[in-house]
Formats: structure tokens, C-alpha cells, sequence
């Protein structure tokens, strides 16, 4: 039997995390929070002091993360051994370190199995950078999120304000357009859209009405989901 997929891919602060979250609870399908992975691994590295050149030691890593993601009605949280590294892993230590170490194409190769995996009946909703593209090219429908960096800087900044974390807007900004170029220009699995992907620009929309754009697309596929 195929799994139906929906691959949202993107850049940070597109969209794609919130929506779809809130699209794998309206569907009642698995989620993979891809970016989670690379997360949970750096944080794991940066703890054990690793080197995060080493390539063949976080490959190693990699291939026996002992990551967990747990889910109820409202809230995804994520688990490294038994401790809950859900804000940990969103540091903006961690952020940095993230997009260094995911250019590896090694370590890239130990999670894609990982990955594979969780393509689970009924379905799965995930989202990430080449979810459509490597991870799942063969996706019941994919979507790719683009936003303006201006934008995609105020949200992560009011995110970081109403978390009560002290935030400077103009250094996201800087570290969000330097992230985006490592992430769009390594030699693998780059940052870019599927070929047959469907491109929403989520600037100056809501959460509403992107997720209704979402739904309306993946609707005509009803019969097939
Ligand atoms: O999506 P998120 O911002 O959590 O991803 C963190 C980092 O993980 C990205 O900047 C990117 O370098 C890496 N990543 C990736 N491939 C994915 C998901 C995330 O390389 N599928």
C-alpha cells in the first residue's frame, strides 16, 4: 500500500512548521518536523563537545539518534534520550550550527532512512527543505513556502517577544539571510522547489488563510488521500 505524503518545504519562517502541524492534526495524519532532526542531533553534538567538522563522527550520530517525537491533541514536542529539547533545539546557537552541519552530505544520507520511516498509514505531513525533492520525490502533493526575509525576520522576532526571550530584529534578520544562502547554496540537497511543486508566497498572509489555500489545493486530491 502507498503512504499519501504531503511535503511542505522552505525556508525558516515561511510557514511551513505551523502549517503543517495544523494540517496533520486536520487530517489525523503522522508529522515530521524534518529540521527537528538536524536540530536534535547539533544539540546533541554541541552538548558531547564534537567537532561539528567532523563528519564521520556525526554520521555515526546520525544513524542512532535517539530522538523521540511525541504528540497530542495540541502540542508536537520532541524528546533527545529523556529530556525535552523542544525550545532547546530552536537556540539561535543551535539554528547556526544546524545549517553547517545538514550541508554534509554524509549525515544527510544516515537520516534518510530515519525519514523514510515515518511515512506511516494513514499518512504523513511533513515538512523541511528537501522533503519534496530527495526525501519523498514521489510525494501525493508537495508545496513549497517562500516569504519575504523581512517578514519571515518580524515573525521569528515576535515569536522570540512573546516567548519573553530577549530579541534583536536586525541580527535575525542577518543570521536568517546567511542561514538561507548556506541552505540554498550546498552542493546537496539544496534549499529549492520541487519540479512539480506548488509555490505559495506567505508573505502578508495569515495562518488562516494559507492554511485554507492549503486545503482547497490538497481537496481535489481527496480520493487519493
Ligand atoms: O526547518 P528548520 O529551521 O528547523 O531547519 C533547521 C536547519 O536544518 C535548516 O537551516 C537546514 O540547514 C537544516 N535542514 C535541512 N533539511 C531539512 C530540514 C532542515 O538541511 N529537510
Amino acid at each position: 500500500m502507498t503512504i499519501p505524503v504531503i511535503t511542505i518545504d522552505g525556508p525558516s519562517g515561511s510557514g511551513k512548521g505551523t502549517i503543517g502541524q495544523m494540517l496533520a492534526r486536520h487530517l489525523t495524519w503522522h508529522y515530521l518536523d524534518s529540521g527537528a532532526l538536524y536540530r536534535v542531533l547539533t544539540l546533541q553534538a554541541l552538548k558531547a563537545h564534537v567537532d561539528l567538522h567532523d563528519e564521520q563522527h556525526l554520521a555515526a550520530m546520525a544513524l542512532h539518534l535517539p530522538v523521540r517525537f511525541v504528540d497530542d491533541t495540541t502540542h508536537h514536542r520532541i524528546f533527545l534520550h529523556h529530556n525535552d529539547v523542544t525550545e532547546a533545539i530552536r537556540s539561535e546557537e543551535v539554528s547556526r550550527a544546524t545549517s553547517i552541519l545538514a550541508a554534509s552530505p554524509l549525515i544527510r544520507t544516515n537520516l534518510l532512512a530515519r525519514q523514510r520511516a515515518l511515512a506511516l498509514a494513514p499518512g504523513l505531513v511533513t515538512d523541511g527543505r528537501d522533503m519534496g525533492t530527495v526525501v519523498f520525490p514521489h510525494a501525493t502533493y508537495k508545496f513549497f513556502f517562500i516569504a519575504s526575509a523581512s517578514e519571515r525576520a518580524e515573525r521569528r522576532y515576535k515569536q522570540l517577544q512573546d516567548s519573553g526571550v530577549a530579541a534583536n530584529y536586525d541580527a535575525i534578520l542577518i543570521e536568517l539571510e546567511a542561514r538561507d544562502l548556506r541552505d540554498q547554496t550546498r552542493a546537496v540537497a539544496p534549499l529549492i522547489p520541487a519540479f512539480d511543486a506548488d509555490i505559495l508566497d506567505t508573505s502578508g498572509m495569515s495562518i488562516d488563510a494559507v492554511f485554507h489555500y492549503v486545503l482547497a489545493k490538497i481537496n481535489p486530491k481527496a480520493t487519493i488521500l
